[in-house]
């Protein structure tokens, strides 16, 4: 092989190695963070859901979340429900998280809804 060839296939191990490293750290933000509403899986029935007026969104929903850009998911999550017309009930979190936090959520939630066994 190549030294080229084995460079490009070290730099793709990296890039994935540390794709993944930012969806665990999604989750273990998610896991604490969000699930109370949106579920262990994501699914929207977390422990509050069931006193709740509007349901928190299904983050599994596939159908509705691909219709999502990233920029709209991360805005969500760091302005809250109401800076995307969704409900108030959804917090934003700018004053607890970093924008690299809110980023490994995204990614996170991604593999929720649309990059299924990544
Ligand atoms: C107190 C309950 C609650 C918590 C905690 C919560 N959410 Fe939500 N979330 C909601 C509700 C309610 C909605 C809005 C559903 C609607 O209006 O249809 C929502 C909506 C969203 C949306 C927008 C979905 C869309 O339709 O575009 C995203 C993204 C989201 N939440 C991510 C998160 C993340 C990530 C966390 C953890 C940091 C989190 N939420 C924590 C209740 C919550």
């Amino acid at each position: 092989m190549k030294y080229i060839q084995v460079i490009a296939l070290l730099l793709l191990l990296t890039n994935n190695a540390l794709a993944t490293n930012d969806v665990k750290k999604g989750e273990i933000l998610y896991q604490a963070y969000c699930t109370q509403c949106h579920g262990i899986n994501g699914d929207g029935w977390g422990v509050n859901a069931a006193t709740m007026d509007v349901l928190p969104k299904d983050h599994t929903d596939t159908k509705g979340m691909i219709t999502r850009t990233d920029a709209d998911i991360f805005k969500a999550i760091k302005e809250g429900g109401k800076a995307v017309s969704k409900s108030n009930l959804m917090p934003n979190w700018d004053a607890n998280m970093t924008d690299e936090e809110i980023n490994y959520l995204v990614v996170y939630v991604r593999t929720l809804c649309c990059q299924k066994g990544e």
